[in-house]
């Protein structure tokens, strides 16, 4: 590994730091002495898919690992028990962030609105989370001496349509304001390497699939919640269009190497298989899990805007900087996805997830005044902690 460190490190300037007030007010889960800690880690988006999975992928935990989440497609209970800190907030709440960011070294940022149907329909919200959210956190990150922030960005979204493989010098043409926003956020990555010597490493995702997923719009998740349920599966389009499905476990081992690793700061890193798989294959890889009795019917349905034709990543940069190996083929990560899935069938809480995702377009107008929540987070916020921002 390595190559990258003959870089010149740009000319360095501070942000002006700002006033901090050092008490956070996490409920039980922080405790005011461990705010100091120079080793600090912050996850952003920590209580969502990824953020769970990762939290689990740390070969030591502890008080200096935090997580800032608004819950607003996370949940409580997924980082439950786990020896960290959880912050429940906004990204975009200046004053919260800069109390989560005191005495941390690196950040990974994972907090985001997810959904490229969503970002269609509500492109001012998608922007204020992903980009000025993700803004207002590069800047506390200067002020507070980060020494490394990865920033998690996406494959196919930002590239638009193009000719697989995608690697990182294709130019990039995003089909959707999701794409366009994970754009913006790159290009504030290298702005910020560029303009204050922040050492940013955004990392552009495939699809990635795994348990935590429950809540997630992503076909393998939704697959997975209409196995348990019995509701027939819809393909959009011709079920032909490919994905290069990641499994979460091999992406967190390339994002902690992101933390340490010897790379080109502020420019985009893909990771992925450098396999794809269509949707109806992915489907008849399924029907073989799960068995033919128990499959659900399989309807086709008109194509969805915004979305690519096909998905398949060179994984080469990832290689030489990373190391990055996947080591997970599709059978196996289905078999692990399929069966935390049926181990966290659970009917209350099936129920409420199925709801998150059909009430989430307008979650922002129920709750007006609390961006990012709605009900189902709420619940569980109400009954399990004190919330963290003003
Ligand atoms: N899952 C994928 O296939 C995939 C692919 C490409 C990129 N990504 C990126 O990876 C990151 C994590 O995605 P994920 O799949 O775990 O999604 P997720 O929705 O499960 O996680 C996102 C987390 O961010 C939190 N969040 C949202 N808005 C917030 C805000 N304003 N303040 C604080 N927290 C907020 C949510 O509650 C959630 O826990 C995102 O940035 C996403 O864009 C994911």
């Amino acid at each position: 590994m390595g190559g990258a460190s003959a870089q010149k490190p740009p000319p360095q300037k501070n942000l002006t730091p700002s006033k901090l007030s050092v008490s956070l007010r996490t409920g039980g889960l922080g405790r005011k002495s461990d705010l100091s800690e120079p080793q600090g880690l912050l996850i952003t988006g920590g209580a969502g898919f990824i953020g769970a999975n990762l939290l689990r992928a740390f070969p030591r935990l502890g008080p200096h690992i935090r997580a800032l989440d608004d819950l607003s497609s996370g949940r409580v209970q997924d980082v439950e028990g786990l020896p960290v800190k959880l912050i429940v907030g906004d990204i975009r709440d200046r004053h919260l962030v800069d109390e989560a960011m005191t005495g941390v070294r690196q950040v990974i940022s994972l907090a985001a609105r997810t959904g490229v149907v969503q970002s269609v329909e509500n492109p001012v919200e998608d922007m204020s989370v992903n980009v000025a959210g993700t803004l207002n956190l590069l800047e506390a990150a200067v002020r507070h001496g980060v020494e490394r922030f990865v920033f998690a960005s996406t494959g196919g979204a930002i590239l638009g349509e193009v000719e697989p493989p995608f690697h990182e010098d294709l130019p990039p043409r995003p089909l959707s304001p999701y794409g366009a926003g994970k754009l913006a956020g790159e290009g504030y990555c290298s702005a910020f390497w560029g303009s204050y010597g922040l050492k940013t490493v955004p990392l552009r995702f495939s699809n990635v699939y795994g348990p935590f997923s429950y809540h997630k719009g992503s076909v393998i998740a939704t697959f997975c919640r209409c196995l348990q349920s019995g509701r027939e599966l819809i393909i959009y389009g011709d079920g032909e269009q490919t994905r290069d499905f990641l499994f979460v476990e091999d992406l967190c081992q390339a994002i902690l190497r992101a933390l340490e690793a010897d790379l080109p700061f502020g420019r985009p890193i893909q990771l992925g298989t450098g396999r794809e798989t269509s949707i109806n294959a992915l489907v008849a890889l399924m029907r073989r899990l799960v068995g033919e009795s128990r499959f659900p019917p399989v309807r086709y349905a008109p194509a969805r805007p915004g979305e690519v034709r096909r998905s398949l990543v060179d994984i080469a940069k990832a290689r030489r900087f990373l190391g990055f190996e996947p080591t997970t083929d599709l059978a196996a990560g289905l078999s692990k996805t399929w069966r935390w899935f049926q181990e966290n069938q659970n009917p209350v809480f099936f129920l409420l997830s199925t709801l998150q995702v059909g009430v989430s377009r307008s979650s922002a107008l129920w709750v007006g005044g609390e961006p990012g929540g709605n009900i189902y987070s709420r619940v569980f916020l109400d009954l399990l902690i004190t919330r963290g921002a003003s």
